[in-house]
């Protein structure tokens, strides 16, 4: 049983495989959070709520030096006596913003439901996880407020949400959501974040909490490059192996706010959700809304736990579809190779030397549709550029299809270009406020989704395509952020839902059309990584890591998305030299080995390599085929991180355990190096793993506590690869 109610006490248990939750209800209905962390054995627990009389914390209900703003607590309200910063907040018809949650009741189901409209964590079957539904009501306003927590309890995972619902006779102006609150006892953390830019997406920052607040957020309508809808708390003791981190990641791909509030006593309170800035919700009665998914993860031996907790269930319980459990082809996209400048025959070129090399499918970018060979125009006129491609997608999609080869194809479904069909037709269908400048951005401008007769043109278009040729795999890209959000449709009272309820419009597309096309493999794309978020993962189980094609800047970026999201979720590509992004010069090996580490790709002229280059190119391919399901399926460790030398290591053990394959990459060259050993980790200490092609096996303690000597490479821009079949 993951849930337990001790009626005695009034304390909710939530235990998954190595981690307990506690909450408790005080009297006079207050709900307060007890403890997240190692798992412990029930008790009553009661001593772990100080209740100490604090100079200017004020009186709940007026019971002497009871006071919520000194209490940790589960989902606090605003204006009754906790002063800190609330996790909801609701203004009243009469212009007060003040509301106040009590107990009322609780279920406990096996299972998880649904979150209607939006991604989530699911279960295949009843047995796999447990909820626990509690009910929290404003009796003034008829405010109900149900705070759902799942445990999955194999997966050592607990998930959380809240809906509200207005059983009230008055309208609810929701101003704030969050879709999780968590008071720890101290402050004695360091935060983790994953923020960067567009080429730079997802570094890894860790700095110390401190008295106030701190936070990463995003207003750009999308995730984003710049911060990622993830956060965690690490003791400070706390590393790659060892000590302890809170994981909190927001199953949501739009505006969000993960907050961090130290107080005056030095508790911490951490928040997550819909970002509030620039939000509001009208809830007239008898309506309700659903915040998005925290998911929640507990590690007592550190990050590489962590991440090997989340890549699991995120692989396994949140990615959908034939392809979850698919190895994933190896692929050739021409947007490096071509950009705007091809037609039928180059691409036909490309494909049938990609063929020779032992590719699968050959992925068609931007520029098919429309009269788009720049990006100037076209992004709304789905319709196949014919001075182009002549004889349409279906005479590629068959040609490759003769020879063995999957076809796939890009879209930008979401965006439109001032220059289009179907902007002359619908001025009014992009989002815009009246009298304001369009601010366009890359010569576009965004589809308002917040529209359902938009939501369905856009459903339309897109199928009607895929279903007019053989399209196993679509490229569904976004290449802007918001700017002037409004809706020509909302009345005023809702104009800020425009960027929430383009978000849902967005998974009603994403879900109606994935659906429809159970045998496509889809990846989600967003200037690369602008969008690497899980609730993209629910609905496309890949996503193009970075526009950065560059090995050294990948290797940043690779590890920093490693923290939170699997290995099979991350497009990786060897692009030519110098790099179109940084100019750099880097060998094909290396490049292959770092592509190699995630899902592989190649994205570059191939028809333009000398012989040499193409006998590598399908050695790599060949390669990663026999490796590709230990990369994919496996269980990743990192090794060395590249935010802290010139080294990065990280090694992929299958899931049997059988095979174990090692990367390591040292950037810049260094003279009479020191000796180094790369220990491994995660191996049987008892059994023996043989390095392949050489007669030499090392037993598993050996691997992980003496380690392995790196060689002697030379140059700059180096890696070396190992791989083991345990004996
Ligand atoms: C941005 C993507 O990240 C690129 O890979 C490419 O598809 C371009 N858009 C095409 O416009």
């Amino acid at each position: 049983m993951a849930i337990f109610f001790d009626k005695d006490n009034n304390l909710f248990h939530l235990r998954a495989k190595d981690t307990s939750y506690v909450l408790r209800i005080l009297e006079p209905g207050y709900l307060a959070h007890v403890y997240w962390g190692r798992k412990v054995r029930s008790s009553n627990l009661d001593y772990t709520i100080p209740f100490v009389n604090r100079a200017f914390s004020t009186w709940t209900d007026n019971i002497e030096n009871f006071s919520l703003d000194a209490i940790p607590q589960e989902y606090p309200s605003y204006g009754n006596t906790d002063l800190r910063s609330p996790a909801y907040q609701i203004q009243l018809e009469n212009g007060s913003t003040i509301t106040n949650l009590k107990y009322e009741s609780y279920n406990i189901y096996k299972g998880k439901k649904k979150l209607e409209g939006l991604p989530a964590t699911y279960v295949e079957s009843e047995n796999e996880a447990e909820t626990l539904e509690i009910i929290l009501k404003d009796n003034i306003i008829g405010l109900k407020v149900l705070l759902s927590y799942t445990v999955f309890e194999n997966y050592d995972a607990i998930t959380r949400s809240v809906k509200l619902i207005n059983e009230g006779s008055e309208k609810l102006k929701i101003l704030r959501a969050l879709s999780a609150n968590v008071d720890f006892r101290d402050d004695e953390f360091d935060m983790i974040q994953l923020c960067g830019a567009h080429v730079r997406e997802r570094n890894i920052i860790r700095k110390p909490i401190t008295v106030g607040s701190q936070s990463i957020e995003s207003k750009r309508g999308a995730s984003s490059h710049q911060a990622n809808p993830f956060i965690a708390l690490l003791r400070k003791n706390a590393d790659e192996d060892n000590g302890e981190v809170f994981g909190f990641s927001l199953v949501y791909s739009g505006n969000f706010l993960a907050n961090v509030e130290v107080d005056q006593y030095k508790t911490t309170r951490v928040h997550i959700g819909i970002n509030p800035f620039d939000f509001s919700y009208i809830l007239r009665p008898l309506e309700s809304f659903q915040t998005p998914e925290v998911v929640m993860v507990y590690s007592d031996s550190g990050l590489g736990k962590l991440s090997r907790t989340y890549h699991k269930l995120y692989r396994t319980r949140l990615a959908r579809g034939k392809y979850r459990d698919k190895e994933r082809p190896v692929l050739i996209n021409n947007w490096e190779a071509t950009y705007f400048n091809f037609n039928e025959n180059k691409i036909k070129e490309i494909a049938s030397t990609a063929k020779e090399l032992g590719i699968e499918l050959l992925v068609l970018d931007d520029g098919w549709f429309g009269k788009r060979d720049t990006d100037k125009n076209s992004l709304g006129d789905w319709v196949v550029n014919r001075e182009k491609l002549p004889g349409g997608i279906n005479s590629i999609a068959e040609n490759l299809n003769s020879q063995g080869m999957g076809f796939g194809l890009w879209f930008e479904p979401e965006m439109i270009s001032p220059d289009s069909d179907l902007y002359r037709k619908h001025p009014d269908w992009c989002m815009h406020v009246p009298n304001r400048n369009r601010s366009e951005s890359r010569y576009q401008l965004i589809l308002d989704l917040s529209r359902n007769e938009v939501c369905d043109e856009v459903i339309k278009m897109v199928s009607d395509i895929l279903s007019s040729a053989a399209i196993s795999y679509v490229k569904w890209d976004m290449n802007r952020n918001m700017s002037e959000i409004g809706s020509a449709v909302l009345p005023s009272e809702n104009q800020r839902e425009t960027a929430h309820r383009y978000i849902l419009g967005l998974y009603k597309i994403m879900e109606q059309i994935t659906s429809s096309f159970p045998d496509i493999l889809f990846e989600s794309c967003s200037g690369g990584g602008g969008r690497f978020d899980p609730g993209f993962l629910y609905y496309m189980p890949q996503t193009w890591t970075s526009d950065n094609t560059d090995a050294v800047e990948r290797l940043k970026i690779q590890y920093g998305t490693s923290l939170v999201y699997p290995i099979i979720s991350m497009g990786s590509h060897v692009s030519a030299v110098p790099n179109h992004q940084v100019y750099r010069n880097t060998s094909l090996e290396t490049r292959g080995h770092v592509a190699m580490s995630g899902n592989l790709g190649y994205e570059l002229d191939v028809t333009k390599m000398s012989e040499k280059e193409k006998v590598a190119v399908k050695k790599q391919v060949d390669f990663y085929k026999e490796i590709r399901n230990t990369i994919q399926f496996g269980d990743f460790y990192r090794l060395k991180s590249p935010f802290e030398s010139n080294e990065t290591a990280w090694m992929f053990i299958s899931e049997d355990g059988g095979e174990v394959i090692v990367y390591y990459f040292r950037v810049l060259a260094e003279a009479n190096v020191d000796y180094k050993p790369l220990r491994l980790k995660g191996l049987d200490k008892n059994s023996e793993y043989k390095v392949t092609n050489k007669d030499r096996a090392f037993g598993g303690d050996e691997l992980m506590f003496i380690g392995l000597n790196i060689p002697s490479l030379q140059g700059d821009f180096q890696s070396y690869i190992w791989k083991f079949k345990k004996i």
